[in-house]
């Protein structure tokens, strides 16, 4: 694949900008550049490696805010010129006190190359049960035996992620008690990793599932249907929910507040007796979160947490 063309606008921010301030700005500037071929916003000075770099929609998940500081200057990067000369002049004209250069070219580095080199093979344990998630381009470790093979793309789902990990370590702890057919449901799917983790897991148990993947973002939802096919696995494919459709085991791995928007609709999804784990939501506010989804029909089984991360599993009654 050919490296993506970036251009970056630099915007510097007034001396003693305070971190409300900043991160107001950051915001702001995200919804406006969302609007163009917006690519992201560099808003720390950190030494990353090359593969921390392009972790793309992964890197929204990671925190960095360990492995930097505070720039003086933000990037917004975009995939066309134009649009960051258009942006560059909405926002000088909104908001006056900020230095805003015109667009720049970055250098035609093929991130994704340089990061294969670093990505490397995951193993999910449970007790004796376990998973690899294998780079596309490596060889499947002999142990454990179930393995998914992921090309990530730009989406999200190397495994490399701690809400991504808790959402199969809930699989590997509950679907054993599932019966030996089901269907699966895999909401915010990126990769599609764990509705093909779970599959391989299937095939080794001998249950049969049947799995759809739903994923809002058209590129990330085709990087589910290519890994799906690498795996030799049916993946259903679909940009939306299907309203109305039962899964004994839901997977939902999104942002929290998507989370409570879909609600109701993730709760509908799951067959009474079935299992909803939800991941996504900072472990500092995972209490609170677990209040606010709560609903009747849902028990919750348990809260687990992975650094700065939390997984909600719920039983539907
Ligand atoms: C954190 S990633 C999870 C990827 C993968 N399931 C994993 O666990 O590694 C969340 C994904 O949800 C997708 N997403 C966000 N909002 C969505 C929505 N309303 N419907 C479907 N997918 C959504 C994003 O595009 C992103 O690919």
């Amino acid at each position: 694949m050919k490296p993506k063309a970036s251009f970056y606008v630099k915007i510097k921010l007034p001396p003693a900008t305070s971190a409300e301030t900043r991160e107001a700005l950051s915001e702001i500037i995200t919804r406006v550049a969302s609007r163009f071929s917006f690519q992201g916003l560099e808003d720390w000075a950190i030494t990353l490696g090359a593969h921390e770099k392009v972790l793309g929609a992964e890197r929204e998940f990671h925190d960095l805010r360990g492995k930097g500081t505070l720039s003086e200057d933000m990037r917004v990067y975009f995939a066309k010129k134009a649009d960051g000369v258009i942006f560059a002049k909405l926002l000088s004209s909104a908001i006056g006190d900020l230095k805003i250069s015109a667009p720049r070219a970055l250098g035609k580095t093929d991130w994704m190359k340089e990061w294969r080199k670093h990505y490397r093979t995951q193993v999910i344990r449970q007790g004796r049960a376990g998973l690899a998630i294998v780079p596309a381009w490596k060889k499947p470790p002999a142990s454990p035996k179930a393995s998914v093979k992921i090309w990530p793309g730009q989406a999200f789902g190397t495994g490399t992620h701690a809400t991504t990990r808790l959402c199969l370590e809930a699989y590997l702890r509950e679907a054993p008690s599932l019966g030996n057919k089901f269907n699966l449901l895999d909401f915010g799917a990126g990769t599609g990793v764990l509705a093909l983790g779970a599959m391989a897991l299937a095939a080794q148990s001998g249950q049969k599932i049947s799995a759809l993947a739903v994923e809002s973002d058209p590129e990330a939802l085709a990087q589910a249907g290519k890994n799906a096919r690498l795996n030799r696995r049916k993946l259903g494919l679909s940009l939306k929910l299907h309203r109305g459709e039962k899964y004994e085991f839901v997977f939902a791995n999104v942002l929290a507040p998507v989370l409570l928007k879909f609600r109701k609709p993730l709760k509908d999804a799951c067959q009474p007796g079935g299992f909803l784990v939800l991941s996504g939501i900072l472990s500092a506010e995972a209490d609170r979160f677990a209040e606010e989804f709560h609903q009747k029909g849902l028990e919750l089984l348990s809260i687990e947490r992975e650094g700065d991360w939390a997984s909600l599993s719920w039983r539907r009654r």
